[in-house]
């Protein structure tokens, strides 16, 4: 084929092309309603049909970007930027890092017979993720309600909680939006039973975020004290307490036994000094082998035949000897009728011994 053939097809294959170019005078903006997140970069294509000179960019009426063919781009800011996709008839706009206050019109004009075309530029924002009150301790079975707070979204985040990363029934949880300044605030709360340790997720998502952002707890069960515990708890506490109650009583009656042994005896002392007071004096004889109970050692040298035998009857009748002298020895006896320990030399029983001897 020859350097003219060449020439030809070419020409065929480009007239169709031009002779719409030509004939549109028009071009094409994508696209028309772009959706970014705040911080991303946002793009825009004119492809322009027909021999153009000058294109200019406005961003919210604002003139940031002038493109003049073939290879001339003047930027307001480095913010925006454009290039030449492939060839001449392509220009592709960039703004860079787009905050929210740059949602709105983007505007293409191309000087001559083209005229302007606008494409309408809406800008996501995420913001925090939080569920509030941390780490949670529960006990198991529990019911735990967990409220996860979204701030600074636009627009409203979806809202979603795993545990352990599996997705929560929705009808666990209910989510409400608010707005707040130019964006919303959201409030989700999940109910959840407390079963085993896991660790639960609130995620929050707009279209264009790539991953939603998520905050997570750990919820800590702590096992619930079964059945039996509580039981075996009950049962050692009530038979403690019948142990001490049984230890009470033990004490009190090994205490009243031990009262009433010395009552007793003192009983029968009483009981024959009361009998020697009526009638000691006439019949002393009854009185021997009877219990003196003034008996003192220390008055043995002078003490009558009668207190001799009134001792050894002391050794021979009375088991609990050892006890005998204190009670002796004091000076003092036991009183059964107002319980306490009288004085001997209070209580009379002096006299009455000297009526013995005497
Ligand atoms: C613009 O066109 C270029 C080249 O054809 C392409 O790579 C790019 O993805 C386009 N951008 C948009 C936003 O359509
Ligand atoms: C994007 O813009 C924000 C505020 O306009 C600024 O704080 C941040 O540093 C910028 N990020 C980049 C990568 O330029
Ligand atoms: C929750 O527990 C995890 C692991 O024990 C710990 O890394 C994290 O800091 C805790 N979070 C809070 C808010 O206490
Ligand atoms: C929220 O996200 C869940 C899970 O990705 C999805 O099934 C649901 O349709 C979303 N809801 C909305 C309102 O976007
Ligand atoms: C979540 O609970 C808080 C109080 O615990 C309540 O004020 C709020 O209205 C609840 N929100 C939803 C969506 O149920
Ligand atoms: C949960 O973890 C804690 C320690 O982190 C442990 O003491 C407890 O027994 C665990 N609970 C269950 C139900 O496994």
């Amino acid at each position: 084929m020859t350097v003219a053939g060449k020439s030809w097809l070419s020409l065929l294959v480009i007239l169709p092309l031009l002779s719409t170019e030509v004939m549109s005078n028009a071009f094409q903006l994508e696209p028309l309603n772009p959706t970014v997140l705040q911080g991303s970069d946002a793009h825009f294509n004119a492809t322009v049909f027909g021999d153009w000179k000058v294109m200019t960019w406005t961003v919210q009426d604002l003139l940031v970007l002038t493109a003049q063919a073939p290879d001339t781009i003047i930027s307001a800011s480095d913010e925006f930027s454009a290039r030449f996709c492939a060839d001449i008839r392509c220009v592709e706009f960039t703004i860079k890092n787009v905050t929210r206050a740059q949602a709105g019109p983007v505007m293409c004009t191309i000087q001559g017979d083209f005229g302007q075309k606008t494409a309408h530029l809406e800008v996501q924002e995420s913001g925090t993720v939080s569920i509030t009150g941390g780490n949670v301790t529960v006990v198991q079975d529990q019911l735990v309600d967990l409220q996860c707070i979204t701030t600074d979204w636009f627009p409203p985040p979806n809202v979603t909680w795993t545990q352990n990363s599996q997705p929560v029934n929705p009808s666990q949880y209910s989510t409400t939006s608010t707005p707040s300044g130019d964006s919303f605030t959201s409030t989700s709360n999940l109910t959840l039973q407390a079963v085993r340790n896991t660790t639960v997720q609130c995620l929050a998502t707009v279209p264009t975020l790539p991953v939603p952002l998520s905050s997570s707890v750990i919820l800590v069960v702590v096992p619930k004290p079964s059945d039996w515990t509580v039981l075996i708890a009950v049962v050692a506490s009530f038979g403690g307490l019948a142990l001490l109650v049984l230890l009470i009583i033990g004490i009190i009656f090994c205490c009243k036994r031990r009262k009433e042994t010395k009552p007793n005896y003192q009983d029968e002392m009483m009981r024959t000094r009361t009998q020697s007071q009526l009638s000691g004096v006439h019949r002393p004889e009854v009185r021997k082998g009877q219990v003196n109970s003034v008996y003192e050692p220390e008055n043995r040298t002078s003490a009558a035949p009668s207190e001799v035998t009134d001792s050894g009857f002391f050794q021979a009748n009375t088991s609990n000897i050892s006890e005998m002298p204190d009670v002796v020895n004091s000076n003092q006896v036991w009183n059964s009728y107002n319980n306490s320990y009288e004085n001997v030399e209070d209580s009379g029983f002096k006299k009455h011994r000297h009526v013995t001897i005497v």
